[in-house]
């Protein structure tokens, strides 16, 4: 079920969210919903609080259109290690149609709970390692516009509020 995305500034996209107990099959329904969201929107990540919901989970496919679809689900996922930097102009469904180049590791390690709920490690490099870390601050209430300079931030707001001002 495509369910809906919340956009900038809506509180629930500061919180904390909490981690999974066990892997369910409510958790494996949610993970499913979260996929659809994301390519229906379409986009290539998407964490749980951005549908509302405040579980540490997120999906990532980072296949271009002209690869077969690459999903990846994350269940209390661990950055264990960082390396390097990159520079990327990010998108973020809950910030649709901008961008802005953010600075992030090269390279990530993270751990994290399949949907079958047995751990995995996995290493990670460009896109795929951006994505990962992008989706992991969605968890901690970080957003795109934390990451910005000040001047982008004002815009990125004001954008934001006609937006929401618009009804979009
Ligand atoms: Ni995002």
């Amino acid at each position: 079920m495509v369910r809906e995305i919340l956009e900038y500034p809506d509180p629930r996209l500061r919180e904390v969210a909490k981690p999974v107990d066990e892997v369910t099959d409510e958790i494996r329904v949610l993970a499913e919903d979260m996929a659809e969201t994301m390519y229906d929107a379409p986009g290539c990540g998407l964490a749980a609080p951005q549908i509302g919901v405040g579980k540490r989970i997120f999906v990532i496919d980072t296949a271009t259109d002209d690869e077969p679809s690459d999903l990846r689900v994350f269940i209390n996922p661990e950055l264990l290690e960082l390396e390097g930097e990159q520079t990327w102009s990010e998108g973020c469904l809950s910030f649709p149609e901008l961008s802005e180049d953010i600075d992030r590791a090269e390279k990530v390690k993270v751990r994290a709970l399949g949907v079958d709920g047995k751990p995995f490690v996995l290493e990670a490099d460009g896109l795929l390692a951006v994505a990962i870390q992008h989706e992991n601050d969605h968890l901690e209430g970080v957003l795109m516009i934390d990451k910005v300079s000040v001047l982008k931030r004002k815009l990125m707001q004001r954008k934001m509020e006609k937006r929401a001002r618009a009804g979009a």
